[in-house]
C-alpha cells in the first residue's frame, strides 16, 4: 500500500515535536528533511544538527533529501546525525557512483533525485545502484508549489527496473488531495506531502485524509 511521507519543511519548527507525534499518531512511518543550501537551490533550510535532535524525538525511517552543492562533503554529517536514507540529485552530484557507494557504505539507503526537468534517461545507469527513487514533480527550493504532472512519466518509466533492483518510487512535490491519486495511479509507492499534511495545523487529521485517498 502507497505512504504518505509527511515532509518537515511545512511543519511548525517552534513545537516540532509536537508535530512529529501527530504524524506518528496518524500512521507515518517515515518522516522527509528538505536539505538546501542557498546554492543549488535558492533557499536555506536544516543543517545535519536538526536531523540529530529530530533523532532522538523519534524512531521513524528518517530520509534526507539533499538539495546542495558538492553532497560528498556532508553525506557523512547527515548519517551521522541519524539518517536512515540519504538522497543525492543527480543534477548535484559530480560522482554519482561514488557518492551512492559512499551513502551505502556508511551503512544507510542510497536514495537518488531527478528534478523535473531531467530526463529519465539520465539516472537509467544509475538505477541499478540504489535504494530509494525520488521523482520531484515541483522545481526544488519550497514547499507549497503546484504539482508539474508530466512529471509523473517518470514513475511510469521507472516502475520496470523496480521489479528487479526493488527501491520504492518516491514522489515530492505538490502532493495534495487533488493530485494524489494521479501519483500513485502511475506507480508511486511514497508520497511526501509538505504543504498537505501540516499547512492547516491539523496533520493528524490531514495525514489521515490523506492515506484515505491512497487506500480507494
Ligand atoms: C521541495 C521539497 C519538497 C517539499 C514538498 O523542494 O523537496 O519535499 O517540501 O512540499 P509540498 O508537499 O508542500 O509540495
Ligand atoms: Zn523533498
Amino acid at each position: 500500500m502507497p505512504e504518505i511521507v509527511p515532509s518537515l519543511l511545512s511543519s511548525d519548527f517552534s513545537r516540532i515535536t509536537d508535530q512529529i507525534k501527530a504524524v506518528e499518531r496518524a500512521g507515518a512511518a517515515r518522516l522527509h528533511f528538505d536539505i538546501m543550501d542557498g546554492h543549488f537551490v535558492p533557499n536555506i533550510t536544516i543543517g545535519p544538527f536538526i536531523v540529530e535532535a529530530i533523532r532522538k524525538v523519534t524512531s521513524l525511517h528518517l530520509e534526507s533529501h539533499l538539495m546542495i552543492e558538492n553532497p560528498e562533503r556532508y553525506i557523512k554529517n547527515f548519517v551521522d546525525a541519524g539518517s536512515d536514507t540519504v538522497i543525492v540529485h543527480v543534477e548535484a552530484s559530480k560522482e554519482l557512483y561514488a557518492d551512492l557507494k559512499m551513502i551505502r557504505k556508511l551503512g544507510v539507503k542510497a536514495g537518488l533525485v531527478l528534478n523535473p526537468p531531467t530526463p529519465f534517461e539520465n539516472i537509467e545507469p544509475y538505477l541499478q545502484d540504489i535504494d530509494h527513487l525520488l521523482v520531484m514533480t515541483v522545481n526544488p527550493g519550497f514547499g507549497g508549489q503546484k504539482m508539474i504532472e508530466e512529471a509523473l512519466e517518470k514513475v511510469a518509466l521507472a516502475k520496470p527496473y523496480q521489479k528487479k533492483y526493488k527501491f520504492p518510487i518516491e514522489v515530492d512535490g505538490g502532493v495534495n488531495l487533488n493530485t494524489i491519486e494521479k501519483a500513485v495511479k502511475v506507480g508511486a509507492d511514497l508520497l511526501v506531502a509538505g504543504e498537505a499534511v501540516f499547512g492547516n495545523n491539523k496533520p493528524e487529521e490531514s495525514f489521515i485524509e490523506l492515506s484515505k485517498r491512497v487506500n480507494l
